[in-house]
């Protein structure tokens, strides 16, 4: 049976995919490099650095120039953050971590984001959560498994009692990457690959998550 869930932050959580997409075009814009909101789509769950080489695309900067950009966009990001209260939850968020909680299944972050406790913290969620694998938690990024095979590691479980929640394509490669259930959270074009899509948290329930699981095995 399940005993642990594993949940990605930004998109999943709470709006924060957005507040790295702003701050992603305001760098994009200020070098003028080409960058829109459809382009970020590629970079959903996707690491600062590779997130960073992705937008300069063929355009040569110095290692030097990419950790100043790669600090600045993160200056950015920190700033937008500030405002983050508990109001920011997605709807269902708090009664699925509430439910999962008293279910006694064990509940673990899995973020490539370095700025997840931060986030976790200004949602007020802290409580409700056993482990925290974060974006210096391994070396390999998404769709590398580690990053959740860590998580399931932090609250003692074996990856395949374990139901990795994600909103990004890479998310889902890496659940999959590491003999893990998953729940996609967006359009199946994102997320098709997932055991179990659904469009947000609203109504998630942990008995019918059970019951399709078992419908459809990994
Ligand atoms: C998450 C987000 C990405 C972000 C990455 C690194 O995966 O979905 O958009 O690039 O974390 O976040 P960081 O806060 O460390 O730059
Ligand atoms: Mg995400």
């Amino acid at each position: 049976d399940i005993q642990g869930f594993i949940f990605d932050v930004d998109g999943v959580l709470t709006d924060t995919a957005e507040f790295h997409y702003r701050a992603w075009q305001r760098l994009a814009d200020e070098e003028g490099l080409p960058f829109n909101r459809q382009a970020n789509e590629a970079l959903r769950g996707v690491s600062r650095r590779e997130s960073l080489l992705h937008i300069v695309g063929d355009r040569q900067y110095s290692e030097a120039a990419l950790g100043e950009m790669m600090a600045r966009k993160n200056r950015y990001y920190v700033e937008s953050i500030q405002t983050i209260t508990p109001k920011n939850l997605f709807p269902g968020a708090i009664e699925l971590l509430q439910e999962l909680r008293q279910a006694g299944i064990k509940i673990a972050i899995g973020s490539a984001s370095k700025n997840a406790r931060t986030v976790i913290e200004k949602l007020g969620i802290g409580n409700l959560i056993d482990a925290i694998a974060d974006g210096d938690s391994v070396a390999l990024p998404k769709p590398a498994p580690d990053l959740f095979l860590f998580a399931a590691k932090q609250i003692g479980l074996d990856p395949d009692r374990c139901v990795v929640v994600e909103d990004a394509t890479v998310g889902i490669e890496a659940a999959i990457a590491g003999g893990m259930l998953s729940i996609g959270i967006g359009p199946a074009t994102r997320v098709g690959a997932a055991n179990i899509v659904r469009p947000n948290l609203i109504g998630v329930h942990l008995i019918d998550i059970q019951a399709q699981l078992k419908l459809a095995p990994a």
